[in-house]
């Protein structure tokens, strides 16, 4: 059976991976997540991937959320678990160390964009609507939503949209911030890709370690997080890449890293 997630390596470093259950506006079925987490593995795994791109199939939805037909025949054990397993599984794209930039092609809602929030960078086709629409159904949003919308938005704007439950157009969702860009339509992939192949060229552990130097430091306090941002720099003093960036720069050539 095909994949409903796949990985594809496009150009050299950067992977696509694409949520593929269009009929069913991408979202989160059992299987879905179970395919989801074996690729997070895969790309977890695979050194030489530098960037990741995640987007969905077809034109009209990224993802909405939950499976609601799935959980419509769940008893609440199982649906506590499936709430769980989602979590569990953008957790994950967070915490992969290189940068994962979310391409959302349509409908965000619900877990679609704790999905995009749990990316490092957002960038949206501008017909796309997103929302954490959950207190409309009489749930909270359970995949980190509370958390990190209003670390990305801000408490004022964060609670304004989980209270309401609005669905907000991509040019909104620029200006408050939840978005870093928008596109015309087929442009969104483009898009994305030039921002990868631009952070391809950089240092690769340099990338990796900036990711987690903000991600960490930005839950801790300012002292604590000037120290980790120090003990993280220490890590590049004795990567083969840092030589070549100053050898490149007394040469004037464009560094060739290696991500070691
Ligand atoms: N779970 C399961 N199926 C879903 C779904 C979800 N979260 N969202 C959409 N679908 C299904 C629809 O039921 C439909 O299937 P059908 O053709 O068998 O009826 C198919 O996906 C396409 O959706 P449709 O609504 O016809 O397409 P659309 O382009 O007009 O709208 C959405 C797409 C995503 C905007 C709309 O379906 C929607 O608002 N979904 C609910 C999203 C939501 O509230 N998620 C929060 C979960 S906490």
């Amino acid at each position: 059976m095909e994949k409903l997630v796949d990985v594809s390596i496009v150009k050299d470093h950067v992977a696509i991976v694409t949520l593929q259950r269009a009929s069913a506006a991408n979202s989160f079925s059992l299987q879905m997540l179970e395919d989801f987490n074996e690729q997070l593995d895969r790309i977890a795994a695979n050194k030489s991937i530098y960037c990741v791109i995640i987007t969905g199939e077809g034109n009209k939805a990224f993802c909405a959320g939950a499976d609601l037909k799935e959980r419509k025949h769940m008893n609440d054990e199982e649906v506590l678990r499936t709430v769980a397993t989602i979590g569990e599984t953008i957790t994950r794209v967070e915490q992969l160390s290189m940068p994962v930039i979310a391409a959302i092609n349509g409908a965000a809602f619900g877990g679609g964009l704790e999905l995009a929030l749990a990316c490092d960078i957002r960038y949206a086709v501008n017909t796309a609507q997103m929302g954490l629409t959950e207190t409309s159904l009489a749930i909270i949003p359970g995949a980190g939503g509370t958390q990190r919308l209003p670390r990305i938005v801000g408490k004022g704007e964060a609670k304004r949209l989980i209270y309401t439950a609005q669905r907000i157009d991509a040019h909104e969702a620029k200006e408050i911030g939840l978005l870093e860009d928008v596109f015309e339509e087929g442009l969104l992939i483009a898009g994305a890709l030039q921002t990868a192949e631009q952070i391809c060229a950089n240092g690769p552990v340099a990338v990796a370690l900036s990711k987690r130097a903000i991600n960490e430091g930005l839950d801790q306090t300012m002292n604590d997080g000037l120290h980790l941002e120090h003990t993280l720099y220490k890590e590049t003093i004795h990567t083969e890449d840092r030589t070549e960036g100053l050898r490149a720069f007394s040469e004037k050539r464009p560094p060739q890293y290696q991500g070691k």
